[in-house]
């Protein structure tokens, strides 16, 4: 199959998107980094917001937005997503909370009118790996930032990604391989077509570190007992206390822009 080009993946997620955004309704939102995952309540690595200014990318439904604004007094909040309806979504959210933020429909890896070297924090839950230009996305990162600027993002362990569950066998095994990388189409969700990025652990870490910015810490994360349902012990969920206890769910990057 011919490589999926940028615009033909944009538009082929952002319908899958629109249509299951209900789904995902305030699901991978802070204070969860991600499925079964450690949660910021554990990890702290966002410190005082007062007259901060905070970008999420991949914004959502404005749960992470609502979450800095009310836990962590921030002071401005800016979100980007592609999605119409999650868009609508976090709107309606933010306004049934009387909570101001500038939200933009556009995809992660443009500028729709951002402004840069302007915020503390830039934020991305579960989205990042959803962008076709990995490289720029983050060069744009590092444009959104102020010098001394913090990038905090997380997204499923690309290992995790590879393997599943056979119940036949009753045991995990590799669907794939985990050094093939680039776009694959897929059915997912409800049956919807969806483009998934495959990408290595090193791609996003040497991406981040040729962005300029710099790592502070990368977090592969133990499986959370305290979120998982009684469900997440079957072993084959998508999402299971047994294969997190094999492999992380969810790695997190903090990174820095230099001053
Ligand atoms: C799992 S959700 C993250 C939800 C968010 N963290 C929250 O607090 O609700 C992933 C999000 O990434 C968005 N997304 C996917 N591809 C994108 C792209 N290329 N540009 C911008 N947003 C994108 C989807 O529309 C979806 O809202």
């Amino acid at each position: 199959m011919p490589e999926l080009k940028r615009e033909e993946i944009l538009s082929i997620n952002q319908k899958g998107w629109n249509e299951v955004a209900s789904i995902f309704y305030g699901e991978t939102a802070l204070p969860k980094y991600g499925p079964l995952a450690s949660t910021e309540n554990e990890l702290n690595l966002i410190q005082n917001l007062d007259d901060k200014r905070v970008l999420e990318l991949g914004c959502g439904s404005g749960h992470t937005l609502a979450y800095l604004w009310e836990k962590m007094n921030a002071s401005e909040l800016w979100g980007l997503d592609f999605s119409e309806e999650q868009i609508r979504f976090a709107k309606e959210f933010l306004d049934k909370k009387s909570i101001p933020a500038k939200l933009f429909i556009a995809s992660m890896d443009e500028n729709p009118g951002i402004p840069e070297d302007c915020f503390d924090l830039v934020m991305s839950i579960y989205s990042l790996g959803w962008t076709p230009d990995l490289p720029h996305t983050l060069a744009l990162v590092y444009s959104y930032l102020k010098p001394g600027g913090i990038f905090i993002f997380s997204w499923e362990h690309p290992v995790y990604q590879c393997l599943d569950y056979n119940v036949n066998i009753g045991k995990y095994v590799f669907e794939r391989s985990y050094l093939e990388e680039g776009p694959t189409l897929k059915s997912s969700w409800k049956g919807v077509e969806i483009v998934i990025n495959h990408r290595k652990l090193s791609t996003y870490i040497n991406a981040v570190i040729q962005s300029g910015l710099v790592i502070e810490n990368v977090i592969e994360s133990e499986p959370n007992f305290s979120l998982a349902l009684e469900q997440d012990f079957s072993p084959d969920r998508w999402y299971s206390i047994p294969q997190a206890q094999l492999m992380p769910t969810t790695f997190i990057v903090k990174a820095y822009k230099p001053k």
